[in-house]
């Protein structure tokens, strides 16, 4: 019999630094709170000091344990969704993390999806509870792109924040829990949101290190043109492997990434404004920990009741591209 397999958990975690629009213009940037709030919803975000993409996760998984009322020792896998990890290139923020948590020698590994990873990592781990051989898997979307960013381009420095989501995830009531998912890329977009150097293909040297291209590039228009194109199909195309319709639809909890694009799909899908949960306002764009976040969020308001269904979408750097319905637990 196939394991019902949901979210048992959230927690979420930021930094304690709160940086403000008007904190870009006192720090010498051609921007304004009204061009930022009026383009994209974001009034703050949450940039780190002394924090990193493995503390904030850890801060995160502390409270979904909590919140699922379950014993660490029952998690046997850690699935980290980020592309900001603390090292370069290894060792992965999940190690950290499994180490962190005091938890068992279990599997602990990284997955690379840009803004999409959370729901790439929520599959992953599903898939894997429904092969039988694991009990809870902690995902977390985590990203500190504020470290990647370059702080003298407004284009995109303005719109990123840090933060951690987590979820615990495992057995729910059958029927229950993820009903479907559709992920997807579009890698011949892939330069459309790059870091050009730094990686394997053009290391760091001392004639580059000052390059702008050391930094997050996005082409915005490119990218929220592929976003309002994929968003609402995606989901038609999970709706109908669950069996559901968009009238369906109980709760809406897209990537917090700009409240146009937000505002394109509510209406598409025929919500009304209470069916979406939004809070980009407060965090900014925080990548694969948005959603999460947000989840979080929305679970601790209590505003997630058992028999809901839930879709989460979510697309990126790569491009990458995803979406689950939930039938809340
Ligand atoms: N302050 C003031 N002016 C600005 C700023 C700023 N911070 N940034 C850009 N401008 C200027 C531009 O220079 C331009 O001026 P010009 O007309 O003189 O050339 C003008 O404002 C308009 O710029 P546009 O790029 O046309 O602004 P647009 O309305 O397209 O909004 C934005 C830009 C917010 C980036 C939008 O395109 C967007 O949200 N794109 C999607 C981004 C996204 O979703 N990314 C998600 C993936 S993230 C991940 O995976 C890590």
């Amino acid at each position: 019999m196939a394991r019902s397999i949901g979210i048992l958990g959230t927690g979420k975690a930021v930094p304690k630094k709160a940086f403000k629009n008007d904190d870009f213009v006192k720090h010498g940037l051609d921007t304004s709170d009204e061009w930022i709030m009026d383009r994209t919803g974001i009034r703050q975000r949450y940039i780190v000091e002394d924090e990193t993409t493995s503390s904030l996760c850890i801060e995160a998984a502390e409270h979904a344990i909590k919140s699922a009322g379950i014993d660490r020792d029952t998690i046997d896998a850690v699935i980290v969704a980020t592309t900001t990890p603390d090292y370069p290139v290894f060792p992965s923020v999940a190690c950290l993390v499994q180490a962190g948590l005091g938890l068992r020698e279990v599997a602990a590994f990284d997955l690379s999806a840009a803004c999409s990873g959370f729901i790439y990592a929520t599959e992953v781990a599903t898939q894997m509870l429904k092969g039988g051989h694991y009990r809870h898997i902690l995902v977390l979307g985590a990203d500190t792109l504020s470290r990647v960013c370059d702080w003298r381009d407004r284009s995109t420095v303005v719109l990123f924040g840090d933060g951690a989501g987590a979820v615990i995830l495992g057995d729910v009531k059958k029927g229950y829990g993820v009903l479907s998912t559709k992920l997807g890329s579009r890698g011949k977009d892939f330069d459309k949101l790059i870091i050009p150097i730094g990686g394997t293909k053009t290391p760091i040297t001392a004639e580059n290190v000052d390059s702008p291209d050391r930094y997050l590039k996005m082409d915005g228009k490119a990218v929220y043109k592929f976003a309002v194109n994929i968003i609402v199909g995606i989901i038609e195309e999970a709706l109908t492997l669950a069996h559901l319709k968009k009238e369906d639809i109980t709760f809406f909890v897209p990537h917090q990434a700009n409240k146009r694009i937000i505002e394109y799909a509510r209406e598409k899908l025929g919500l009304s404004v209470d069916q979406v949960y939004v809070n980009i306002d407060r965090y900014g764009n925080t990548s694969a920990a948005s959603i999460p976040i947000a989840l979080s969020e929305a679970n601790d308001k209590g505003l997630l009741k058992s028999g809901d269904v839930v879709v989460t979408v979510g697309f990126g750097a790569g491009l990458t591209y995803g979406t689950s319905i939930i039938k809340w637990a």
